[in-house]
């Protein structure tokens, strides 16, 4: 069984803090929706789709904290702490989702009970959802692996980046069950390392024949052919094909075509933004001591200048397909996109 990243229980949240994996496996209790918002910004909780919805129940706890009577009180108390839960990660355009849906609900709701209870309601629905879409995600995908594939995968996209199944890993999930015999490599992911501490431990977890490699092994994997597909999840997707994920998917992508290897992007209709152009979506900057050591140990000289963006984008002559619950789009991408929202 994999492992369940956030749950609602007994009107407060639980997470496990990631931070603390492989080591040890402990759930936080927040009941606060500060405390939710900080757990985002410090990656106690991450993964676009697991922080969409950890975003809906930050805004649901904040309904429950608020002393408001009055419905226009309750609103506005809402709209303060949307603002603080989004400001928390820039890239992942499900945080704005899931904050959204939420305040459409609360919206419409007429009095301060009704928006209370819709919204508890439907975060815990859209949790319960991310685990079902995971999963027509993954048969979808399913098919398009082979028996005896070795597919090489890059930063967390697994039941941790999600509240269960996983996206990219939720598709390796689905292609074991169906019975084919596969292998993964999974990327370090340098910075704060999710392929070694994330991707690894869930896959063992589950009994599936991972190999973990340094970032830098990437090209020597492809060039002795010691894998043969790629899979990746997304923090954005763009109407064009354009898709943001983990910084180093970029570089993954372009030495995949060098190989001719196919590069598969899969995500939830919840991860596409079909206004924004690649000039406007912005790229997280996290700090420099996630650059300047290992955990507590530092690898790198005082005062050095540091560039750490945590994300890059993959345009789309990279991508051999991209894996959604409603299908699989595959290049030209600005028309198959369309097609699968309209099959929505
Ligand atoms: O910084 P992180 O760990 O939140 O980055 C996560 C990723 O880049 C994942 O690949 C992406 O969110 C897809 S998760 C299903």
């Amino acid at each position: 069984m994999s492992l369940k990243t956030v749950e609602w229980k007994n009107n407060s949240v639980i997470m496990i803090d990631q931070t603390k994996l492989p080591n040890i496996l402990e759930y936080v209790t927040y009941t606060d929706y500060n405390q939710v918002a900080n757990a985002i910004r410090t990656l106690v909780i991450r993964g676009a789709p697991a922080i969409g919805v950890s975003g809906a129940f930050g805004l649901a706890l904040a309904a429950l904290q608020s002393d408001a009577t009055k419905k226009d009180e309750l609103i506005s108390y809402l709209e303060n702490a949307k603002k603080i839960l989004f400001e928390t990660r820039p890239t992942a355009i499900n945080l704005a989702w899931g904050l959204d849906k939420i305040m459409e609900v609360a919206n419409q709701a007429t009095t301060v009970q009704e928006i209370r209870n819709g919204v508890v309601e439907t975060a815990k629905k859209m949790a319960e959802e991310d685990i079902q879409i995971n999963m027509s995600m993954g048969k979808n995908g399913s098919e398009l692996f082979d028996d005896n594939d070795t597919i090489m995968t890059h930063c967390n996209a697994g039941a941790l980046a999600t509240v269960g199944y996983g996206t990219a890993l939720g598709v390796i999930r689905a292609t074991k069950d169906s019975g084919k015999n596969i292998k993964v490599i999974a990327t370090e992911t340098r910075p704060v390392q999710q392929g070694s501490r994330l991707t690894a431990f869930e896959l063992k977890h589950d009994g599936i024949d991972v190999s973990l490699i340094p970032d830098t092994a990437v090209g020597y994997t492809m060039a002795n052919s010691l894998v043969n597909k790629i899979i990746v999840g997304a923090d954005r997707i763009l109407r064009t094909g354009h898709v943001y994920n983990k910084i180093g998917t970029y570089q993954v992508a372009t030495m995949a075509k060098q190989h001719s290897i196919p590069f598969y992007v899969a995500a939830p209709l919840s991860t596409f933004d079909m206004k924004s152009n690649p000039e406007e979506v912005i790229i997280e900057q996290r700090k420099a001591s996630e650059v300047t050591g290992i955990g507590d140990k530092k690898t790198a000289p005082d005062g050095i200048n540091v560039i750490n963006p945590a994300f890059d984008m993959t345009p789309p002559k990279l991508i051999s397909a991209i894996i959604t619950e409603n299908g699989v789009a595959k290049p030209p991408f600005q028309q198959s996109i369309k097609e699968l929202f309209a099959a929505n």
